[in-house]
């Protein structure tokens, strides 16, 4: 039972449903949403205004290396022959989609995208690329934060949209072996079917492929309960640079026989080889999941829920997701909603979910720790999800915060891992500096709307997103090294998720020592001497 601090506080929001069982329940409906925003394939939201400009004149000083060779025609004869004559699978023209990033911030000047169907036909087209010295972007859903997937000067796109395949799936061990083109949401839907889930989801679930996760080692909304893809992922498919199928598919939970390879293609970004399958440990599906959406009101508070969630609800635990009021605001528009899950506006929210076997049995447990969080005032409001429907209502608030913040033209995005005392510091510490900068305000004449904080705190994992009107050099140079040298000197990480790809190559000195860089740079000169996989991008590396 509650107390009666306890109830005093919840009334307003919750209903004592049944006193001998302590059933809470949000007192009014959630709204429900009918717009599947996760689903963006074949389409994109082209949220910056205007054209987006080339890559190549936005970075002047960027010089394309002298010794690829420029795609001839005999080249697309050449790839036509390996891809069946078919000519769906070479694109010379339209390919705005696959040279534009997500975000539209990059574009680059790629005349021919090969869309392979087998893993014998990426091999063909990389042993010819690797002889002639061309170069080769990877790309998969082309969902990425960073600026990886898309050529900068006239790469060849190699698309993995066709190889969308599941293999085959293990009902015992729960190992399932894939194509890397599958769409994560159809994997996860496959796994469902069998009472499985994939271990591993994000808001882009319905656009990024799993071999474009495993690639960047995607952490996504999980993480915190079902672990990184270092671990999950048992084997892999990979086309090396010259042609060469690696081939460690495996499906051994352990496997202690030399250097386990594999983990170096797991956030490699494209640059040391081409994922073309994947095995992937799957966890049993959670018959029961409980979502709580929650208010605070303070940082410190939303540390203290945390702290507190992991005691009360330890093995139940699946998600520990915040929010500041103004990353809420942002949704709330870009959802167009009047109305919020929470009344009233709090400086933080939290976003909770539990996932366990008995519904029963995970009630009583969140009910305890919602009464403890309510009557220690670490919480002052919440809602819990009552159905399916309520459920990903809830989700969507979280998970819509990235789309949201490009909805006044663009967004600069720093995802990083900083000890997570220090962690929304970083937010406010930006909001000075471009305040002292005059670039942040509420007219058109300043180029920066709001600088926001969210994500997967529960990892350590701040999300700083700068929504901007328009993209510019000035903010970009308010806003860089600035960020990087914060986060140094805080222990932090200057990429926890999304990886370096174009946006972040020069600043990796920022979380790793000379020794590291230098280890990386010969371990791609090992796979990939003549630089042709996803070049420009990662390190540093000019020839
Ligand atoms: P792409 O964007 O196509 O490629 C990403 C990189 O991998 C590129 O460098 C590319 O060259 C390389 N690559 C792609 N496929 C292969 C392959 N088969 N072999 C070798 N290299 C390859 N990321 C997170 O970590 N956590 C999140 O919670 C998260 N949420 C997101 C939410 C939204 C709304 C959006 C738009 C993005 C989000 N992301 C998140 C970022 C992005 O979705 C992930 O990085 C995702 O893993 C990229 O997959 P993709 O298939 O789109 O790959
Ligand atoms: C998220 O956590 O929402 C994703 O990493 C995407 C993003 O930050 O844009
Ligand atoms: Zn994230």
């Amino acid at each position: 039972m509650f107390s009666r601090a306890c109830q005093r506080l919840l009334l307003p929001r919750y209903l004592v449903q049944n006193s001998s069982k302590v059933l809470l329940s949000s007192k009014k409906a959630l709204p429900v949403y009918t717009k599947n925003f996760t689903k963006f394939s074949n389409y994109r939201f082209y949220s910056s205004k205007g054209d987006v400009k080339l890559t190549s004149e936005v970075y002047p000083s960027l010089k394309r290396f002298e010794h690829f060779k420029r795609l001839t025609s005999d080249d697309i004869v050449h790839f036509k022959q390996v891809l069946d004559n078919d000519d769906n699978l070479v694109l010379t023209a339209d390919l705005d989609f696959f040279n534009e990033d997500h975000l539209r911030k990059y574009k680059g000047q790629s005349s021919l995208v090969l869309k392979p169907k087998t893993t014998e036909q990426v091999s063909k087209i990389l042993k010819y690329c690797n002889e002639n010295s061309l170069p080769v972007v990877p790309q998969s859903g082309n969902t990425g934060l960073v600026g990886g997937s898309n050529p900068v000067f006239d790469e060849i796109v190699l698309s993995l949209a066709n190889l969308n395949k599941i293999r085959s799936f293990d009902n015992v061990s729960g190992i399932l072996k894939a194509d890397a083109g599958v769409i994560l949401e159809n994997a996860d839907a496959f796994l469902a079917e069998n009472g499985f889930i994939f271990p591993l989801d994000l808001g882009a679930k319905g656009s990024c492929f799993i071999g474009g996760n495993v690639a960047t080692n995607a952490g996504g909304l999980r993480l915190l309960r079902y672990g990184s893809l270092h671990g999950s992922v048992l084997g892999l498919e990979v086309v090396l640079p010259d042609g060469t199928v690696l081939n460690s598919l495996n499906s051994l939970r352990k496997d202690n026989t030399g250097f386990d390879l594999k983990q170096l293609f797991i956030g490699s970004e494209g640059t040391l080889g081409i994922i073309t399958g994947v095995s992937v440990l799957c966890p049993t599906r959670p018959k029961a999941v409980n979502v709580a959406f929650l208010g605070v009101e303070s940082y410190e508070a939303v540390q203290k829920a945390f702290t507190e969630s992991k005691n009360y609800l330890s093995e139940i635990l699946s998600a520990f997701e915040f929010m500041d009021l103004n990353s809420q605001k942002l949704s709330k528009e870009f959802l167009k909603q009047k109305s919020h899950p929470l009344d009233e506006e709090h400086p933080f929210y939290i976003l909770i979910e539990t996932s366990g076997s008995n519904k029963d049995h995970d009630d009583v447990k969140l009910e305890s720790f919602l009464e403890y969080a309510m009557e220690n005032e670490i919480v002052s409001d919440g809602v819990v999800a009552q159905d399916e429907t309520q459920l990903k209502t809830l989700w969507n608030w979280r998970e819509s915060v990235s789309e949201a913040s490009t909805i006044y033209g663009g967004v600069y995005k720093y995802d990083v891992s900083i000890p997570i005392q220090d962690l929304y510091r970083l937010v406010e510490d930006v909001k000075v500096r471009l305040s002292d900068f005059n670039l942040i305000g509420e007219t058109e004449e300043f180029p920066v709307k709001d600088a926001i904080g969210y994500g997967h705190i529960g990892d350590g994992n701040l999300h700083l997103n700068v929504a901007v009107r328009r993209y510019s050099k000035e903010v970009e140079s308010c806003l860089e090294p600035f960020v990087y040298e914060w986060i140094k000197k805080h222990n932090g990480s200057i990429s926890a998720e999304h990886g370096l790809g174009f946006q972040k190559k020069n600043y990796i000195g920022y979380s790793k020592s000379d020794i590291e860089i230098n280890l990386m740079k010969q371990l791609k000169k090992l796979y990939d001497p003549k630089l042709i996989l996803n070049p420009y991008k990662y390190i540093n590396f000019d020839k």
